[in-house]
């Protein structure tokens, strides 16, 4: 530009008389010397920028955050993930937080738990350092084998057939193999049952690091409490840091758990609904266990195109299989994820579960439950009447 405009003027010169070449001259010379010092600036930042630039943007690399609480079938929607070709799936790596401090409350592990993820998401794992002992090895992580990306190259130097054979050919030595592994795909997801709201994710929305999409995904409360109650002994410690180490009767525990829960969901549809930040545009979606249970296909295909994943033949069938009955010829067959029939299942609190502790979870999850479209059951003779519905439309969809 700076060089087009000086010819400019010499070819003007020949025309003109000095005097008034020189008036106008001066002028320009001014635009000029102002002009060149913006380019130079342009320039110099141009040039600088590279760096700057291939790290400010994500280079197309999404993130993807599955939210959910236990039991509300994200070991199935992680294997959605997991399986998924173009993904690097980890399961649950705040467990590591979770379990490594003493008496901690959920509060006060919240931002390192933050922290982690977003480690995480950039491939960074030096972040578990101070979770894993010396001298770890990629089967220190938490249920490891539960990722596909790290029962197959570049992770592992085969394509494992099953859970015994990653075991057996897969651990490797260290992290570097498996940070490596991480850069090589398009889309990081990690899975968290452990976080209780948005807020603490809002420096990871606005990281210009960080394409994140949250998947929210719940389940009727009623079903989580039978669930839980089914293996509550492996709830000890959780519920512990859920309820912030506070003494609490034992047999009120699961409902004061539950409430927190319930609790969690009722502030994300406040944060999403009624106010939510413009960093949050595009990038939350919920998902209900029982629609995912009564339509898979369609489900996951929406959440795929929501994280811009291409929906695959080979996953189609993956789905299929998974939801059911039996299903024998995937190479991941011993991934146990979700139960046979997935629509039974969704419906079998209604069954097993005595009603004087349905009308307790509707107690502290009413409003949850309204909101996220569980009709409530009112007598016992209604909880047994599987020809009643008990879901509706709600806002989110
Ligand atoms: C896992 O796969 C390997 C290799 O195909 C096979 O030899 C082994 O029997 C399988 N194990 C199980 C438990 O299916
Ligand atoms: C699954 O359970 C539902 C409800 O009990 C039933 O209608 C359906 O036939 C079952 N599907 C299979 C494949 O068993």
């Amino acid at each position: 530009v700076a060089a087009a405009g000086f010819t400019f003027i010499k070819a003007n010169s020949q025309q003109h008389p000095p005097a008034r070449y020189f008036r106008v001259n001066s002028k320009i010379l001014i635009f000029l010397v102002l002009l060149q010092g913006a380019a130079v600036l342009l320039y110099s930042s141009w040039y600088v920028q590279p760096n700057a630039r291939s790290s400010s943007k994500t280079e197309g690399k999404v993130h993807v955050l599955l939210l959910s609480s236990w039991r509300s079938g994200s070991s199935f929607l992680g294997q959605v993930f997991s399986q998924h070709p173009s993904v690097f799936y980890l399961m649950e790596p705040a467990w590591h937080v979770w379990t490594k401090v003493q008496k901690p409350g959920a509060k006060l592990l919240r931002m390192a738990v933050r922290d982690l993820l977003r480690s995480l998401f950039q491939c960074d794992f030096s972040v578990m350092d101070s979770y894993l002992p010396e001298n770890h090895r990629a089967s220190s992580l938490f249920m490891w084998t539960e990722s596909r990306a790290l029962c197959s190259p570049p992770a592992c130097s085969i394509t494992a057939r099953n859970e015994s054979q990653c075991r057996q050919k897969c651990d490797v030595k260290g992290l570097q193999k498996v940070e490596k592994a991480c850069q090589t795909y398009s889309h990081v997801a990690l899975k968290d049952v452990r976080l209780f709201e948005l807020k603490s994710l809002y420096p990871l929305l606005q990281d210009p690091n960080l394409d994140l999409r949250i998947v929210h995904l719940v389940r009727d409360p009623r079903a989580v409490f039978r669930s839980r109650e089914e293996s509550a002994k492996s709830f000890i410690l959780d519920s512990s840091i859920v309820l912030e180490q506070e003494d609490i009767p034992e047999a009120e525990v699961q409902y004061k758990v539950m409430q927190e829960v319930c609790h969690s969901h009722l502030e994300i549809y406040e944060t999403v609904i009624l106010k939510p930040p413009p960093f949050l545009e595009g990038r939350y979606k919920m998902i209900r266990y029982e629609d995912m249970a009564r339509n898979p296909l369609k489900e996951v295909s929406d959440i795929y195109q929501f994280v811009g994943l291409e929906m695959t033949k080979q996953m189609e069938e993956w789905i299929y299989k998974k939801t059911h009955g039996k299903g024998k010829g995937t190479p991941m067959q011993a991934f146990q994820v979700i139960p046979r029939n997935a629509t039974q299942v969704s419906e079998a609190w209604r069954t097993m579960l005595p009603h004087s502790k349905v009308k307790r979870v509707q107690e502290v999850c009413g409003e949850a439950m309204e909101l996220l479209g569980y009709r409530s059951v009112h007598s016992e003779e209604e909880q047994k009447r599987l020809d009643l519905d008990l879901l509706h439309f709600p806002w989110f969809s």
